[in-house]
């Protein structure tokens, strides 16, 4: 293994150390404390465990948080009605609602019901267009981290090729959005890639910074990337012997620059986003 591993456990708690400061100053100065309301529906396991983690770190910036807890078959009626609720609630500064939802669930109807500036995931459309328009009021967590680990690592990406796989609506449009736009961490040549796309190795092979985002596990191997390369792994995939990404580390360590790893690498980072979000729905209130 050559590659330098980009440790976003460490990264994350370093950040969450400066939004826990800046929430002790917001306090202070308002008297009021940020609150994150979060809406899981049903018993999905890896759900359950990602909004633990959220709660747990939220405690530990001292922002409140408060967990709204719907059955599997919940009317979509019932979880707008909630969404409205929590839109109207003063005392509530950002609404996360869980994905995946049930099937049963139109899920676009109930992200387009939270309130665009209680919106901490950039999930509306509203905040969507923002980010497309080059003027975001929250950048979404995935994306938004991604962006912090490439800043404070000095990884270069004014004019490079970034490769990303993956073309969700939670990491790898606003991922393509953000770095090919003008600023801090990014004015990047972006290419985005995903089931379709022919000679992905062939494209892979390419980029100078490679986000891998598909939902299948160890799917990037050496081969596929150019020596020196950063290779960014967003995949967690729950395997017999415990966590992989989307990435097939031993191989790709051997040929990358700078690799993140599963875990430690990139979720840290999404939840402490989360963090940074809720803090500044509450400053724009
Ligand atoms: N499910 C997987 N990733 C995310 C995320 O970033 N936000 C929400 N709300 N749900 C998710």
């Amino acid at each position: 293994m050559s590659a330098t591993v980009l440790d976003g456990k460490k990264l994350a708690a370093e950040i969450q150390q400066e939004i826990a400061e800046e929430v002790a100053d917001f306090i202070a100065n308002n008297g009021t404390t940020p609150k994150l309301a979060a809406v899981l529906v049903g018993g999905d396991a890896a759900s359950e465990v990602y909004v633990r983690n959220k709660q747990r770190a939220c405690e530990r910036v001292a922002i409140d948080s408060e967990l709204h807890r719907l059955p599997e078959d919940v009317s979509q009626d019932a979880l707008l009605h909630l969404v409205a609720k929590l839109n109207k609630d003063e005392s509530v500064h950002g609404i996360l609602i869980q994905l995946p939802l049930p099937d049963a669930i139109d899920a676009s109807v109930i992200l387009r019901a939270v309130c665009p500036v209680k919106d901490v995931d950039a999930f509306h459309p509203e905040n969507v267009g923002r980010i497309v328009q080059g003027n975001p009021r929250f950048l979404p967590c995935t994306p938004q981290g991604i962006q912090q680990l490439l800043i404070r690592n000095n990884i270069e990406t004014i004019g490079r090729h970034v490769v990303i796989l993956g073309r969700s609506d939670i990491v790898g449009r606003p991922m393509a959005n953000m770095l090919s736009s003008r600023g801090i961490g990014a004015d990047a040549t972006v290419t985005v890639c995903h089931s379709k796309t022919q000679d992905l190795a062939g494209i892979t092979q390419q980029a100078d910074v490679l986000i891998v985002a598909i939902g299948r596990e160890q799917f990037v191997t050496g081969e596929m990337v150019k020596p020196g390369a950063v290779v960014i792994d967003v995949g967690i995939n729950r395997t017999d012997d415990g966590l992989v990404g989307d990435v097939d580390f031993e191989s790709v360590s051997d040929v990358a620059g700078m690799i993140t790893p599963v875990p430690g690498g990139v979720g840290p980072l999404t939840v402490a986003m989360l963090l940074r979000n809720t803090l500044c729905a509450a400053q724009q209130c």
